[in-house]
């Protein structure tokens, strides 16, 4: 009766069993996984949302394949404030950035082709990727104690076959924070043109980042190498997950971002997915973004000082090095296993982490916590871990 690509094993997993069981029993739960904005005590305009959302126009449907020309002026705005000029043309609406995937996916790859993802990765390309009846191929990120994360380029040149159509990439990197440098994105795009490979780049959290590194590659909407699918949207700019908006944005050799164009255009227009409220809503609700960015770039700040300062004396686990994003990654070593750690934690002192392997960490010993979590059940929540699981 099914498809085999829908054949996922859909039985709880024990973490999910426990917490269920613990939510019953009425248990306050400190969850360090909590990266719904919307869920984190963040305060919104809501007045000016609504307003935003609520327009006389959006009682007209104009249906536009590619979204409607107002919301992509406003999104080629935001990017003009940060340096960047592109064309409203080479912009593509869409309600989400799966749904931009998928598409993208459509676009360039056959059924049984091949994209190759990164390793520690975003969890949902794997089912999306499969979803559209592909294979995924990893391509490891490694950790530098000095310098923090790279791309293997070595290894993802290697796994690259004949079947391969994109890479995926993900800047900065979720949960890993890392952005792509300029050196690496260069091998990349020899790599992309001797095998004939598109770039899907990922800049969801490309207006968070930190620290100093002078190299990064902020955003790749101006690419003038490789044909690049850029994808951003509301969901994390504004902190607006719930109003599904996000887009594609094509650079890359013009004969191919033409024929590109045209192709995603027939794709767009069988879906016509993005509501109209929200596309004359764009410009208003991308002018909040600053008001929300500087919250959460300041809870973000104070939960990673804290993180830092926490294990700073550990002997046992330290804090990996993060240029931004919205996640920290602890690595602790002892003889647990990631599944025993974020159980016991669970089932001790009720405190919730995602395991390394949610992301496809290749070894054990990481966990992921949030950084958008409230402070005071962040600081909680890790003086629990520390207390538990490390030694100085
Ligand atoms: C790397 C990455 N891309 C995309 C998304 C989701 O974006 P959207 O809400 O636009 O589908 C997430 C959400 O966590 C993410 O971590």
């Amino acid at each position: 009766m099914f498809s085999d690509r829908s054949n996922w094993r859909l039985t709880p997993n024990a973490l999910s069993s426990l917490l269920k069981a613990k939510k019953a029993d009425g248990v306050r739960i400190l969850d360090l996984t909590e990266s719904n904005p919307t869920q984190a005590g963040f305060r919104y305009n809501t007045e000016e949302v609504l307003a935003a959302l609520a327009q006389p126009q959006s009682t007209v449907y104009e249906p536009s394949p590619r979204g409607l020309w107002k919301a992509r002026r406003a999104i080629a705005d935001y990017y003009g404030e940060q340096g960047e000029t592109i064309d409203p043309d080479s912009l593509f609406l869409t309600s989400g950035t799966s749904e931009a995937y998928t598409m993208l996916f459509k676009l360039l790859a056959n059924p049984g082709d091949e994209v190759l993802i990164p390793q520690p990765g975003y969890p949902l390309l794997t089912y999306l990727a499969e979803l559209e009846s592909l294979h995924y191929i990893y391509y490891p990120l490694r950790y530098h104690q000095l310098s923090g994360w790279s791309i293997d380029l070595d290894v993802l040149e290697v796994v690259i076959t004949p079947k391969t159509k994109a890479v995926v990439l993900v800047n900065p990197n979720m949960p890993t924070g890392s952005y792509i440098k300029g050196h690496e994105l260069a091998a990349l795009d020899g790599i992309c043109s001797k095998y004939n490979l598109a770039l899907i780049v990922d800049e969801v959290f490309s207006d968070f980042g930190w620290g100093e590194t002078p190299d990064r590659v902020k955003t790749m909407v101006n690419h003038s190498e490789t044909l690049t699918f850029v994808l951003s949207g509301l969901s994390k700019i504004v902190g607006l997950p719930q109003v599904k908006l996000a887009w594609i944005v094509i650079s890359g050799n013009p004969d191919l971002r033409e024929l590109a164009q045209d192709r995603l255009e027939m794709i767009t227009d069988l879906y016509l997915s993005v509501g109209t409220p929200v596309q004359h809503g764009a410009d208003l609700l991308l002018r909040q973004r600053k008001a929300m960015q500087q919250q959460m770039l300041s809870r973000i700040a104070d939960n990673s000082q804290f993180l830092k300062e926490r294990f700073a004396q550990a002997a046992n686990a330290g804090v990996l090095k993060v240029e931004g994003g919205w996640y920290g990654v602890v690595k602790i070593e002892d003889h647990l296993s990631d599944e025993q750690r974020v159980l016991q934690l669970l089932e001790q002192d009720n405190t919730l982490v995602h395991p390394g392997y949610f992301h496809e960490f290749d070894q054990e010993g990481f966990i992921v916590v949030s950084l958008l979590t409230p402070v005071e059940t962040f600081l909680e929540g890790i003086s629990r871990i520390v207390s538990r699981f490390v030694h100085s």
